[in-house]
């Protein structure tokens, strides 16, 4: 197998990076949705937001990498025969998923560095806070950092659901190529 992409094909570590970061990022919505209704008295009330945070920039650096991984290697086409409407739903649906595999990781960046703190990832290291964030700037970071989180769910089911259909109503090799 093939670890580069080629002109038809994605390589091994490119779909590697995809699942990873797809299965960090739908386990994080969960994470999120569950912890934010935990209170100071449930056990997970610390343990769940630490790894919350963790696993939250470790999908920010897996995505960072996948950006340099895929300059260096660039995607395939999409597959032969596909209209051109096709090609560009696909490419903005694309984009789209880049923008909130960044966005939603750097709000929550910015909601958890306010105050000047840092973020201990796993007990490993500190992530120190680099920009001054105000009341104003932590209340619009909690709004867009939850709003877009959410909208990622009906992105991603619209994004498998045309992989799927591409899969077995097409016929072509979509989401063949991604596995
Ligand atoms: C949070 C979850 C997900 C994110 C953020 C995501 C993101 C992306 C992105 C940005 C691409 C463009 C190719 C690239 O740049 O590497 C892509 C391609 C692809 N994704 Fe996902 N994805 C997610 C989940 C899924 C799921 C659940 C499926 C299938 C059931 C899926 C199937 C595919 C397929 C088949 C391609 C290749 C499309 C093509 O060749 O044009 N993805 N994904
Ligand atoms: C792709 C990565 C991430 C996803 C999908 C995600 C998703 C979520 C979701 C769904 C919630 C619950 C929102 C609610 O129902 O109110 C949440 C809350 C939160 N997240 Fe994330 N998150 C990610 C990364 C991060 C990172 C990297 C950090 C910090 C370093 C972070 C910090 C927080 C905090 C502090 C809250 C609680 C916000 C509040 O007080 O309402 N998240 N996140």
């Amino acid at each position: 197998m093939l670890i580069k992409n080629t002109l038809s094909r994605f390589g091994l570590f490119s779909k590697l990076l995809h699942w990873l970061i797809a299965i960090l990022i739908l386990g994080l919505i969960w994470l999120g949705w569950y912890m934010v209704d935990l209170t100071y008295y449930d056990k997970w009330y610390n343990d769940s937001l630490h790894y919350h945070k963790s696993l939250g920039i470790l999908a920010l650096a897996l995505a960072l990498f996948k950006i340099g991984w895929q300059w260096h290697t660039p995607a395939p086409g999409p597959v032969a025969g596909l209209k051109t409407w096709e090609k560009a739903g696909a490419k903005v649906m694309h984009y789209v998923l880049w923008g909130m595999m960044l966005l939603i990781p750097v709000t929550g960046y910015l909601i958890s560095t306010s105050a000047g703190k840092p973020i201990q990832l796993f007990n490993w290291f500190e992530l120190p806070a680099i920009v001054d964030v105000d009341e104003e700037l932590r209340e619009l970071a909690i709004d867009v950092h939850f709003y877009l989180a959410y909208a990622t769910l009906f992105l991603v089911a619209g994004h498998a659901g045309a992989a799927l259909k591409h899969h077995f109503i097409n016929g072509d090799d979509t989401l063949k190529r991604m596995l």
